[in-house]
């Protein structure tokens, strides 16, 4: 069989309601694939075999839902995520805390060699400034320890969604390299640069549309859900076999450009302030 197929994979999507999520959800039924999907908000996907109300905050809700898969599974999409226009304490719930739960007890029902992939984000880059910092978050053992870390913390963390982003990436990192003691499970990153999505307007809102577009250099426009959708289904993919531990980046080349000292920042952000 192609390494490209998915004609009768069985795959979990988590946030398939809108934006990246919906894209592969949608993508991965034209492929072939069995697809179950949760998300808090009711989805009408004819394509879907399945689907589960499930509220990420919650952990009750996590383990009804997670009762409902019907394994074994050969890959999972954490696709789920709030911006900051939300509470502090549910942004990092749901993005980071609940997410690396939610894969933890899904993980016994994805097959032996199957895939994980999670979606970090770009503002997600600045983790290894505090490395220190974020690696004593994600070293937290449970959920219930991580929210107890996280509570007094949070008024000091900044942005908590840069922050929750930030323990995507080191946790990701760290966790991959676990994969023969996962059964071969790889695991892996994307990292989005400003893309369409229900989240656009409060990104906007938050930070104001310039500034939002001044990270979508060096190419200039904000990428499509789909855009982001087709190489998280490439991570998950039996042609990524030999990738494990990526976190890869699909910002139309803003790290590049930011690592190689070609985009002034600070020169587009006081641009788009003015
Ligand atoms: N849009 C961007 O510019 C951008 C950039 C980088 C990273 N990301 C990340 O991409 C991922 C997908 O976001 P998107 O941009 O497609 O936005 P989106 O808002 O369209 O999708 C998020 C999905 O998560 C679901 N969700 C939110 N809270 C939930 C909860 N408590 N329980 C269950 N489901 C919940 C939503 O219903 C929705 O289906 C997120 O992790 C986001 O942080 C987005």
């Amino acid at each position: 069989m192609s390494v490209w197929s998915h004609a009768g994979k069985k795959v979990l999507v988590i946030g398939c309601y809108s934006g990246i999520g919906r894209a592969v959800a949608e993508e991965l039924v034209r492929l072939g694939a069995v697809v179950h999907g949760i998300d808090w908000k009711p989805v009408d996907n004819p394509g879907l075999s399945a689907f589960t109300l499930c509220d990420l905050r919650d952990i009750g809700s996590i383990d009804a839902a997670l009762t409902e898969i019907q394994g074994p599974l050969d890959a999972v999409y954490y696709c789920s995520g709030l911006p900051q226009t939300h509470a502090a304490a549910d942004v990092v719930t749901v993005n980071f805390i609940n997410m690396r739960y939610c894969i933890e007890q899904v993980r016994t029902k994805i097959r032996d060699g199957g895939a994980i992939a999670v979606i970090a984000s770009t503002a997600g880059n600045g983790w290894v400034n505090r490395a220190a910092l974020i690696t004593e978050f994600v070293a937290t053992p449970d959920h219930v320890s991580a929210q107890a870390w996280v509570e007094p913390r949070l008024a000091g963390v900044g942005d908590p969604y840069s922050f929750s982003k930030e323990a995507v990436i080191a946790w990701g990192m760290r966790e991959s390299a676990h994969i023969l003691a996962n059964r071969g499970i790889r695991l892996n990153l994307l990292s989005p640069g400003p893309t369409i999505s229900g989240m656009t307007p409060d990104f906007d809102s938050f930070a104001g549309p310039k500034v939002i577009d001044v990270y979508t250099q060096p190419l200039g426009r904000r990428s499509l859900p789909e855009e982001q959708a087709w190489p998280l289904i490439f991570l998950n993919s039996d042609a990524a076999s030999y990738v494990n531990g990526c976190n890869f980046i699909a910002d139309a080349g803003f790290t590049a450009g930011m690592a190689t000292g070609q985009i002034d920042l600070d020169r587009l952000l006081a641009e788009a302030a003015a």
